[in-house]
C-alpha cells in the first residue's frame, strides 16, 4: 500500500506530462545514500526522523495523553517528507474524541479490533468496524472516532498529505482543539450518550466494560467551560 500526495499535486498543476515527464532529481532528498534505508533515525521526544521503519507492529511507542484516553503515540518524520505520519495505540476498554479535518487521511488499523463512527456535520453516525489490515479515510470535515472493542490494545498508522490544515490564529490545527472554544473536537462530556451506550455494548460482546472513567475525570481538569 502507498500513500501519496499525487492527487493535490495533479490538481494543482493540471498536467500530467509535467507531472511524469520532468528529469529533475531531487538530490537533496535521495542521492544513493548505500545506508538510506537501514533501519535507524534519530528520536526527539514524540518524533522519530528516520527514512524507513522495519517493524510498525512493534516499534516502542512513547506514552502520550493523545485526543484523551491514554496510550502510545509515535509521530515521523519520513524521508524529508513533507506528508504528516504517525503511530497511535490506544488502551483495551478506551476510544479516542471525536473530531473532524481536511481531507486525505489515511488510517491502517496494525493490531487490535474495533470500529469508527463517521458523519458529516448534521448527520446520525455510521458504524465501520475494523481489524487488522482495515483502511479508514474520513472524508473532508466528516466527523470521526475510533473505539478499541478487542481484548489488546489497538495500533494504528495515519498518513496524511494536508494539502490544507486548517489552524487557528497561534497555527494550532483546529482539530486538536475543543468545540467548546470554536475548534474541530468534541469533548468527551459533549458526546451523544448513544457513543457511550454503543462502546459498552460492544465490549459486553467479550465480556468486558469500558474503562474510560480516567480519561473522562482527566478532562475535567482543563476543560473550557460552555459557551
Ligand atoms: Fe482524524
Amino acid at each position: 500500500m502507498a500513500v501519496t500526495n499525487l492527487p493535490p499535486i495533479l490538481n494543482i498543476y493540471e498536467d500530467p506530462d509535467f507531472l511524469f515527464g520532468t528529469a529533475y532529481d531531487f538530490k537533496g532528498r535521495f542521492n544513493g545514500e548505500p545506508d538510506y534505508f537501514a533501519n535507524k533515525g534519530e528520536q526527539k521526544g514524540l518524533l522519530l526522523e528516520t527514512n524507513f521503519v522495519a517493524d510498525a507492529v512493534n516499534l516502542p511507542l512513547v506514552e502520550a495523553k493523545e485526543r484523551g484516553a491514554g496510550g502510545g503515540h509515535i509521530r515521523f518524520q519520513l524521508a524529508k517528507s513533507s506528508m504528516n505520519s504517525h503511530i497511535s495505540q490506544f488502551p483495551v476498554g478506551t476510544y479516542k474524541k471525536c473530531h473532524r479535518h481536511g481531507p486525505g487521511a489515511h488510517v491502517i488499523i496494525l493490531s487490535g479490533e474495533g470500529y469508527s463512527l463517521m458523519y458529516p456535520e448534521g448527520e446520525e453516525p455510521t458504524r465501520y468496524d475494523w481489524k487488522v489490515g482495515s483502511l479508514i479515510t474520513p472524508p473532508n470535515m466528516w466527523y470521526h472516532q475510533h473505539f478499541d472493542t478487542g481484548t489488546a490494545p489497538a495500533r494504528y498508522l495515519a498518513l496524511k498529505h494536508e494539502g490544507v490544515a486548517i489552524r487557528n490564529a497561534q497555527g494550532v490545527p483546529k482539530a486538536w482543539i475543543s468545540q467548546r472554544i470554536g475548534g474541530d473536537q468534541i469533548d468527551y462530556a459533549d458526546e451523544s450518550p448513544l457513543v457511550r451506550s454503543m462502546f459498552a455494548e460492544a465490549l459486553a460482546k467479550h465480556g468486558m466494560q469500558p474503562r474510560m472513567d480516567k480519561a473522562y475525570e482527566a478532562e475535567l481538569a482543563d476543560l473550557p467551560p460552555k459557551p
